[in-house]
């Protein structure tokens, strides 16, 4: 202790913390989204997510089969964690969890939210030709044909592959409340509770054929660009009661912090598309049928 200088251990006290874990990082401010390359450089490289489903951009693939889901009823005596992680809300999946239809088998890992503020129900990630829904579950499942765990595969260019599906606000959802009734309980970060396991499969929206599907990245730092993204074309809601237990009951600080930080707008800005495509399953019916009825108007 008597050789290092006051200054250089504080220097080292300060510095240690960041060179191990990366950095502190949010959404806003001095180390908001545009600042995230500083201590995460993948987070300002290629192959971001998310992106805008602009019209241009998307090819419709037909060779695209629908997701399989594997194993995701669970049953009620099989304990999920749900916690706060000081980024959003988490719930751990069992990795017998699966998808197939995929090139390689994927197996769960834990599934969390994205969500905007209580007045401005906006904050999905991925937006459909700049349409934002009101926020956005993200599946995360990892190459379990070539690695050992999700820790391994995180920065694989094949490692991840991650299902998203955009919650609007309406009709309320039981299947949601499963979890979000709980959500008092993990008020802070670190904060964790058990939930008793249910059917996932009732999380997502009824048709599993309708995607979006291109290659991009975590959207938090480290920002690797290691998934394989598959967003469901149709919503699924949530009641504005369920959307405001999400945008008002959590803080991103510790229970113990004097200024406590509420939780919300927790989505990253939308990124650049590199020549990159979107491979669509399924046919712009919309655009058809006003052609077909130009067809009718003006080839009778
Ligand atoms: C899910 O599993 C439970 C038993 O654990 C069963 O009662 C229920 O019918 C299953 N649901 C579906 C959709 O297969
Ligand atoms: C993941 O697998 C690697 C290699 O087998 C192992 O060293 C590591 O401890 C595992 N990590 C977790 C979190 O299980
Ligand atoms: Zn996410």
């Amino acid at each position: 202790m008597g050789i290092m200088s006051f200054p250089l251990l504080i220097m080292i006290l300060i510095a240690f913390p960041l060179s191990s874990s990366g950095g502190k990082w949010t959404y806003d401010g001095p180390v908001g989204e545009h600042h995230w390359s500083r201590n995460y450089p993948y987070c300002g490289g290629a192959f971001q997510s998310p992106i805008n489903f602009q019209p241009e951009l998307l090819r419709f693939d037909p060779d695209l089969q629908p997701i399989q889901l594997q194993d995701y009823n669970l049953s009620s005596k099989e304990q999920l964690t749900l916690s706060n992680n000081g980024h959003s809300v988490q719930l751990s999946l069992p990795s017998r969890m699966h998808l197939s239809g995929l090139p390689h088998r994927y197996s769960a890992a834990q599934l969390h939210f994205h969500w905007g503020s209580s007045n401005t129900p906006t904050g999905s990630e991925h937006t459909i030709n700049g349409k934002q829904f009101a926020a956005e579950m993200h599946l995360v499942h990892f190459n379990s044909a070539k690695y050992p765990n999700i820790s391994v595969a995180v920065d694989k260019s094949d490692g991840l592959a991650v299902l998203g599906i955009f919650i609007e606000v309406g009709e309320f959802n039981p299947a949601f409340d499963q979890f979000l009734k709980y959500v008092n309980g993990i008020k802070y970060k670190g904060q964790k509770v058990q939930v008793a396991g249910f059917n996932i499969r009732e999380l997502l929206p009824a048709r599993l054929d309708e995607y979006y599907r291109y290659d991009g990245s975590l959207t938090t730092p480290p920002c690797y660009p290691s998934v394989l993204w598959t967003v469901f074309r149709n919503p699924v809601s949530m009641s504005l009661r369920q959307y405001l237990a999400l945008a008002t009951s959590l803080f991103s600080s510790q229970a113990q912090e004097s200024a406590p930080m509420p939780l919300f707008g927790n989505y990253r800005k939308t990124q650049l598309m590199d020549n990159r495509v979107v491979l669509v399953s399924f046919q712009q019916d919309a655009s058809m049928n006003i052609n077909l009825s130009f067809k009718l108007w003006f080839e009778p």
